[in-house]
């Protein structure tokens, strides 16, 4: 058996796309992936729960963050950093030291509703003011830029005239976000994923 890349999970809130991994591994659905600890940049984010639940190491940071997630990192033996619902953007320190290896998932589909200010909810507020039909959710490599990495998995939801922003985002998180993280990682984890400019190969 080939040796499961070790991953961190990086986390701010309710850890939804946290617990799509959890899932997703115990299925054996992914299995090239072992999540080895999570850390919150806030106290009280129920992610943390539930990654204490699942038996995996996980601590909150609210101070001195990029060099206590390093450390911590470090110690964990993270290869590879998932960025789920993480809402704060990533310094150089952490971003150099796992270049190509950190993956970030954004509910929307990038590069429409995304850089500066689009997270959240603020995302399907701007989906539903501009009126378009289709949105959905991108994994993509995390580079310097905001929402900017090389795209590794794409999957579209429909609109609906009634949606609220509210109800659109539960749509997105079940049908789009929990679907294709999990997905992502197994592809980006087994070594099937080349990149080549902004194109990212996909061995399926
Ligand atoms: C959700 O809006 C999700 O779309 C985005 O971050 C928010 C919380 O995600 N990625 P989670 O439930 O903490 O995974």
């Amino acid at each position: 058996m080939a040796q499961k890349m070790k991953t961190a999970v990086l986390v701010s809130g309710g850890g939804t796309n946290l617990q799509a991994l959890i899932d997703s591994i115990d299925r054996g659905e992914v299995t090239s992936a072992e999540l080895v600890c999570v850390i919150a940049n806030k106290e009280n984010a129920y992610a943390l729960e539930r990654a204490r639940k699942a038996g995996i190491p996980a601590k909150a940071i609210t101070a001195n963050f990029e060099e206590e997630a390093l450390t911590f990192l470090k110690e964990c033996g993270a290869e590879l950093i998932v960025l789920a619902g993480f809402l704060s953007i990533l310094g150089k320190g952490i971003l150099s030291a796992y270049k190509d290896r950190i993956i970030n998932i954004h509910p929307s589909l990038i590069p429409s509703f995304c850089g500066k200010g689009y997270y959240g909810l603020h995302v399907h507020e701007k989906v539903l003011e501009y009126g378009v039909k289709l949105t959905g959710a991108t994994v993509h490599f995390v580079s310097e830029e905001v929402d900017g990495g090389v795209i590794i998995a794409q999957k579209s939801v429909q609109v609906r005239h009634d949606d609220t922003p509210e109800i659109l985002q539960k749509r997105v998180m079940e049908e789009a976000e929990w679907v294709i993280l999990p997905r992502a990682l197994e592809l980006v984890a087994a070594g099937r994923v080349q990149i080549q400019g902004r194109m990212a190969v996909i061995n399926e």
